[in-house]
């Protein structure tokens, strides 16, 4: 190949002839990031309120992080996983400690890395079949866990799952609602699949009196209530688990925010749980390799001392716009807003420098990274009051506190 066919390029065009559209067409080309502000190729700052999708919970160029990732580079990037790392022990005894604050037994978890949060659900669906061959698998209507087949397989948007029918397994979706679990359970289901704050759906949090009876039903039908932690987990919500205090699980995956940038994921099976995966049932190249894991220390460890943060902001974050007339839903810094058009407020957004998502037509989601302050999300604030007449203009109007009962 030429010299100039090899060129990097930062147009979008050189993007469209060399890369799959599984993506449409990339709103921007970044080039350099800091602290919450990205830049892109035309030296346009913009307000990050995406955060790579709740990856980057540290911002970007995070002292800690680069200083964590470097060092592991000079010492040992990668070994097989015939073979143990400090960085990954630590990192498996840290999700233990994780786990006590979050009111379990951590010393009886048992870790497996992934290098993403849809082969954290891989493992937990294969844990699944080792627990109860044949069983049944539950999904809630409206949640995400993830593109490959297994994960896909209880990913309720049809428009996702269809096209690549017939997947693995023999998942059903169930409303949120006791009744629907009460209807749906019975003694041949293997587990039943929670995401706590469901994004896709529209930051939908799921109610405790169903994550209370999704433990009872589990409890009583010997299912495995697996809680899916990749987008709402590791400080997210201003707690290590948007699940924590709310409901135990027997298995939880993580992913996103947990190398704050870096991938990697992680299942995490509690007592028996933990204990299913016997050698040659699962494995992984790259996964809780030391360089990732090196960086999910890091991050980690920052993230430790940013969770009343993450709850303060939140709180400030959805107030504000609760004094807007919006209605908004979600904890932390894990955000949903109805407005009546969300491509057409996320295009708007981006046109004066700010990052958003439209999750669904009519929920703009947040998710910024959690070390974000007040003052650097005002000028967002400033926006949404600029456009409230038009962002709501069908959109339902509503508090705070009527949002968050969802
Ligand atoms: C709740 C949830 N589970 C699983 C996944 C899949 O994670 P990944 O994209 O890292 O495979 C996602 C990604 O958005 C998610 O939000």
């Amino acid at each position: 190949m030429s010299e100039e066919a090899l060129r990097p390029s930062g147009s979008l065009a050189a993007y469209g002839d060399a890369m799959m559209n599984a993506f449409g067409v990339p709103q921007l080309v970044l080039v350099r990031g800091e602290g919450v502000y990205v830049w892109a190729e035309d030296g346009t700052r913009y307000l990050d309120l995406l955060g790579g999708i709740a990856v980057n919970a540290l911002g970007y160029a995070h002292p800690a992080l680069i200083e964590a990732v470097s060092s592991q580079m000079e010492t040992l990037s990668h070994v097989s996983n015939y073979f143990a790392t400090p960085p990954q022990i630590e990192l498996a005894r840290r999700l233990q400690k994780i786990l006590d604050i979050e009111g379990y037994r951590g010393a009886d978890a048992r870790v497996f890395f992934t290098n993403s949060g849809t082969e954290a659900n891989e493992a937990a669906l294969k844990m699944t079949r080792l627990h109860k061959p044949g069983g049944r698998v539950l999904a809630l209507t409206g949640c995400f866990h993830g593109r490959t087949m297994g994960a896909l397989s209880i990913t309720s948007k049809a428009a996702y799952r269809e096209p690549f029918e017939p997947l693995p397994g023999n998942a059903e979706f169930v409303e949120p609602t006791v009744q629907a679990l009460e209807g749906a359970f019975g003694e041949d289901v293997a587990a039943l699949f929670v995401e706590p704050i469901r994004g896709e759906a529209g930051v939908l949090p799921v109610a405790d009196e169903v994550l209370a009876k999704a433990r009872e039903l589990c409890d009583a039908n010997g299912a495995l209530l697996v809680v899916d932690e990749v987008q709402t987990g590791i400080g997210r919500t201003g707690r290590w688990l948007a699940s924590g205090g709310r409901v135990l699980a027997d298995i939880l995956t993580f992913a996103k925010g947990l190398g704050g940038g870096v991938p990697i994921g992680a299942c995490v099976g509690i007592g028996e749980a933990g204990r299913l995966f016997a050698p040659g049932n699962h494995g992984t190249t790259f996964g809780g390799n030391p360089l990732a894991c090196a960086a999910a220390n890091a991050t980690l460890e920052t993230v430790s001392g940013l969770l009343g943060h993450v709850e303060e902001t939140g709180a400030w974050l959805r107030g504000e716009l609760a004094r807007l007339g919006y209605a908004v839903r979600g904890r932390g810094l894990l955000i949903g807003i109805e407005v009546a058009d969300a491509p057409g407020a996320h295009k708007m957004l981006l046109a004066e420098g700010i990052i958003t998502n439209a999750a669904n037509p009519t929920t703009l989601r947040l998710a910024p990274p959690l070390l974000a302050t007040a003052e650097e999300l005002a000028p967002f604030v400033a926006a949404m009051a600029r456009h409230a007449g038009e962002f709501q203009a069908s959109a339902s109007v509503g508090g705070i506190e009527s949002a968050e009962a969802q």
